[in-house]
């Protein structure tokens, strides 16, 4: 396999992480979830009683260690909010910016985000911005974290939740969430996770570093 980069961008909860360990797998390619760099420097900082909002954190952005994604307290909704405040922040950005490059130097890589495609690498292999509506991402959201179905109320409040965090991850000023102008969209609402892989499978396999090598 020839190294190949392959970003995938999209909101909270589209079903972008369950696509990207999939493809990686089939594909025998190294993957990266972004968001844990953010998550873990957000729990970082509440851990350390430091403000995710107001103070700097890009020191705990640069002092970050493999074994800081690997804690098993990222994926909580305090740090949900906590993550997405320091990501917001541009030196904290920049300081993750070339760990990510580095990643896929020398495999190439499967990398899941909101600004892969955008700024990590512009030039990648291939672009998926996978998106749902926010009422099946909220869905799919609760039963990743309670492993049972939610209560309309239930749905709503975290509906709300994951439109803000929609709010601060597009609007802010640096590599906000936006698809890239050739990036292929997957709209992943009716889809079950095996239907959007089949989807991804095939644009891969028609990219022309993969016919190549098939030739
Ligand atoms: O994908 P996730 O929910 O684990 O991401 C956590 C937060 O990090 C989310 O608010 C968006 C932010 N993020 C980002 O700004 N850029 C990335 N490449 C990945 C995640």
């Amino acid at each position: 396999m020839k190294a190949l980069i392959i970003a995938i961008d999209g909101p909270a909860a589209a079903g972008k992480g369950t696509l990207a360990v999939a493809l990686a797998q089939h594909l025998g390619l190294p993957h990266l979830d972004t968001g844990l760099l953010y998550r873990a420097v957000g729990r970082l900082m509440l851990l350390e009683g430091r403000d995710c909002e107001g103070d700097d954190a890009s020191d705990v952005a640069a002092r970050l260690q493999p074994s800081d994604l690997k804690r098993d307290d990222l994926r909580l909704p305090e740090v949900d909010r906590a993550a997405s405040l320091v990501a917001a922040q541009p030196a904290v950005r920049a300081a993750l910016l070339q760990r990510q490059r580095d990643f896929a130097a020398a495999h190439g890589a499967v990398m899941d985000g909101r600004d892969i495609g955008t700024a990590v690498f512009p030039d990648a292999d291939i672009k998926l911005f996978v998106t749902a509506s926010a009422h099946a991402r909220a869905v799919r959201r609760y039963q990743q974290y309670h492993g049972h179905d939610p209560s309309a109320a239930e749905i709503s409040q975290l509906k709300a939740e994951i439109e803000a965090r929609d709010h601060i991850d597009s609007a802010r000023s640096v590599s906000p969430l936006k698809r890239a102008e050739d990036a292929i969209l997957i709209e992943t609402d009716d889809l079950t996770p095996d239907q959007v892989l089949a989807r991804a499978l095939d644009i891969v396999a028609r990219h022309p570093k993969m016919t190549a090598e098939n030739r």
